[in-house]
C-alpha cells in the first residue's frame, strides 16, 4: 500500500496546481489515512503532508468564498476609473491599490451582466502587479479547530524564478520541513489513542469521523456471558478458538492451522447471534468494534467508504480486535442488482479490499478477525461470503437449550419449579426462537399481575393505592399462565425459512 504514496502525493499535488481542489485534498485525505505506524520518518512525512493538505484546504475554502459571492454585483468599473473598487470577499475595499497577484487579476475584471453597467470604448492596459506581501489576520477566516500546540503560520515565500521552474506558489514548501517533527513523534510513541497516533496536533482531515467510530462503534462492555446464552455450544466453541485462543496460544496457530479471518453467523431471526457477538467482547481479550449497517449508512451519507477504512486502520491500532458486522445482508448484498445505489456498491468494494488485508499481520498481536451475523444469507454477495471463511448455522433452539431459555428467563421471575411441567412447555415450543420463549416468559410474568390489578380495580382500588400494595400485586407464575402466555405468542420463524436456511447450510456452510 505504501509503495502507492509517491504516486499519489504526486497526483494530489499537480491536482492543486491545476486548481482541482477537492480532487487534491480527497488524495491528501487517502494519503494521510495510509501514513500510520509509530516510525518517527512516517510521522515526519505525515506532520510534511498534513501541512500541504491544510495549505490547499485554506485555499479551496478562498475559491469556495468567491463561488458564493456570485450574488455580490459590485460597483460599475469602468477604465477611467482611478480606483475601482475591489471585489474582496465580496467587500468592497476601500484601500484597494493595484492588482498585486493573480486573486487580483479576477477581482478587477468587469462584470458585464450588471444592468447600469456600461462597456467602455477601450479598457486600459493592465498595470504592473506589485508585490505586496500578504499580513496575516487581516481577512475574517474562521478559526480552523486546532489545539493550541499548532505553531504560527509562517509567512508565505516566493520561490526563486528560474527558467526551468513552474511560476506557481507552493506555499506549503515554507512549512514543509517542521523542527518540532522530531519532539513530535516522540510525543507519539507514547500517544495510546487513534487519534493521538495519526493526528498528534488534534488536527485532520477526518478528525469527526474517526471520533464518531470512537463513540458508536468501539464497545465498552455489553455484559453478556457465555452462561447468558442457552444452547449453541458449537457457536460458542468455535469463537472461542476463532478469537480467543490464537491471542492465548499464538503459537499453534501458525502456517495452514492460521485463525479464520472472518466468521459468519447465520440462522432464523432472534436465535442469539448478536448476543453471541456481544458474548465475545464482554470476555474483553480483544478490542471490539460493534458495526451495525445503520452505524456507517445513515450518519454519514457519502463517507461510508472512508468509515469503513478508517474503521479497519482503527482496529489495527488497537488489534488484537474484532470487527463484528451485524446484519450484513444490509451492508453486503450482492453487487450488481438492478436497485443498487453507487456509494454502497463502493462500500462493498472497500469491504472487500479491507477484509483481504485482515489476518495478513505477521505479529499475532495485531491480528483482526471480522465476525458478521445475518438472517439472510442468501442475500449476500459472493466474494464477501468467500471472505467469510467460516460459516456457522445458528439453528433454533433444541429441547436442552429450550429448557435452559425457561430457567434463565424465568429465573427473576417468582415461580414454583417443581408444580412446572417443564416437558409440556418443552415439546409446545418445539420451533421457537431464543427471542420468542424470551416472549412467552415476559408475558406468564406480567399476567398474573395483570389479573390482580383487574380484580383490585373492581374492588375500588385507583393506581395510587394499589402501589402501596405492591406485595399484592406480585403474585408468582403458574402453569397456567405459562399455557395461557403460550397461546399468546406464536413461533416467529416459518417452516418454509427453515428450509431455507437448511439449504444454503448444505450449499454453503461449515460444520
Ligand atoms: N440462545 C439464547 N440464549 C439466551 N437468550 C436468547 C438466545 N437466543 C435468543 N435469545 C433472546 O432473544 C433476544 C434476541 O437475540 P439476538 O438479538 O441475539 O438474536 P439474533 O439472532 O441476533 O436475531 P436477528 O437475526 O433478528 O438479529 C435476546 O435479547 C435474548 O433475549
Ligand atoms: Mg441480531
Amino acid at each position: 500500500m505504501l509503495s502507492d504514496l509517491p504516486s499519489l502525493v504526486k497526483v494530489a499535488r499537480e491536482q492543486a496546481i491545476l486548481g482541482l481542489y477537492n480532487e487534491s485534498m480527497t488524495k491528501f485525505e487517502q494519503v494521510l489515512t495510509m501514513l500510520t505506524g509509530k516510525d518517527p520518518r512516517i510521522q515526519k512525512v505525515r506532520v510534511e503532508i498534513n501541512e500541504e493538505y491544510n495549505t490547499i484546504k485554506k485555499l479551496n475554502s478562498i475559491v469556495q468564498r468567491f463561488k458564493s459571492q456570485n450574488s455580490y454585483i459590485p460597483a460599475p468599473v469602468k477604465a477611467t476609473s482611478p480606483d475601482p473598487g475591489v471585489f474582496q470577499f465580496g467587500i468592497p475595499n476601500p484601500n484597494y491599490k493595484a492588482p498585486s497577484d493573480n486573486l487580483g487579476r479576477f477581482a478587477a475584471a468587469p462584470f458585464s451582466h450588471h444592468e447600469e453597467h456600461e462597456e467602455p470604448d477601450s479598457w486600459a492596459p493592465p498595470k504592473a502587479p506589485e508585490f505586496k506581501p500578504r499580513v496575516p489576520g487581516n481577512r475574517q477566516q474562521p478559526k480552523p479547530a486546532t489545539r493550541p500546540k499548532q505553531p504560527p503560520q509562517q509567512p508565505v515565500k516566493k520561490p526563486p524564478e528560474s527558467k526551468n521552474s513552474r511560476n506557481y506558489e507552493k506555499p506549503w514548501r515554507a512549512n514543509a520541513v517542521d523542527p518540532k517533527a522530531e519532539e513530535k513523534s516522540k510525543e507519539q510513541n507514547k500517544a495510546n489513542t487513534f487519534i493521538d497516533s495519526i493526528y498528534p496536533d488534534g488536527v485532520g482531515p477526518d478528525l469527526d469521523l474517526i471520533q464518531a467510530l470512537e463513540r458508536d462503534v468501539m464497545e465498552k462492555n455489553p455484559n453478556v456471558s457465555f452462561d447468558d446464552i442457552a444452547d449453541l455450544d458449537d457457536a460458542k466453541m468455535l469463537l472461542q478458538e476463532a478469537v480467543l485462543l490464537p491471542i492465548l496460544m499464538p503459537e499453534f496457530f501458525t502456517g495452514i492451522k492460521r485463525p479464520w479471518k472472518g466468521i459468519l453467523m447465520f440462522g432464523p431471526p432472534g436465535t442469539g447471534k448478536t448476543m453471541l457477538a456481544k458474548s465475545i467482547a464482554t470476555l474483553g481479550q480483544t478490542t471490539f468494534f460493534n458495526v451495525s449497517a445503520s452505524s456507517l449508512a445513515s450518519k454519514y451519507r457519502g463517507e461510508s467508504e472512508k468509515l469503513v477504512r478508517l474503521l479497519f486502520e482503527m482496529a489495527k491500532f488497537y488489534a488484537p480486535s474484532t470487527i463484528f458486522f451485524d446484519e450484513i445482508d444490509s451492508l453486503g448484498s450482492k453487487r450488481g442488482e438492478a436497485n443498487e445505489h453507487e456509494a454502497s456498491r463502493r462500500v462493498k468494494t472497500e469491504l472487500l479490499v479491507q477484509m483481504d488485508g485482515v489476518g495478513g499481520a505477521d505479529d499475532d498481536k495485531k491480528r483482526i478477525t471480522v465476525l458478521a451475523a445475518t438472517n439472510r444469507p442468501w442475500d449476500l454477495d459472493e466474494a464477501l461470503r468467500r471472505r467469510l471463511e467460516k460459516r456457522v448455522y445458528i439453528p433454533l433452539p433444541s429441547d436442552k437449550g429450550r429448557k435452559r431459555l425457561f430457567d434463565i428467563y424465568l429465573s427473576s421471575v417468582n415461580h414454583k419449579s417443581d408444580e412446572i411441567e417443564w416437558n409440556h412447555l418443552i415439546s409446545k415450543t418445539k420451533g421457537y426462537s431464543g427471542a420468542d420463549i424470551a416472549n412467552v416468559c415476559r408475558e406468564a410474568a406480567m399476567l398474573p399481575m395483570r389479573k390482580k390489578l383487574i380484580q383490585l380495580r373492581s374492588q375500588g382500588f385507583n393506581p395510587q393505592s394499589i402501589a402501596k400494595i405492591k406485595s399484592e400485586v406480585e403474585v408468582p407464575v403458574t402453569m397456567d399462565d405459562l399455557k395461557e402466555a403460550l397461546s399468546n405468542v406464536s413461533k416467529s420463524v416459518s417452516n418454509d425459512d427453515l428450509e431455507k436456511y437448511d439449504s444454503w447450510m448444505k450449499e454453503f456452510g461449515s460444520t
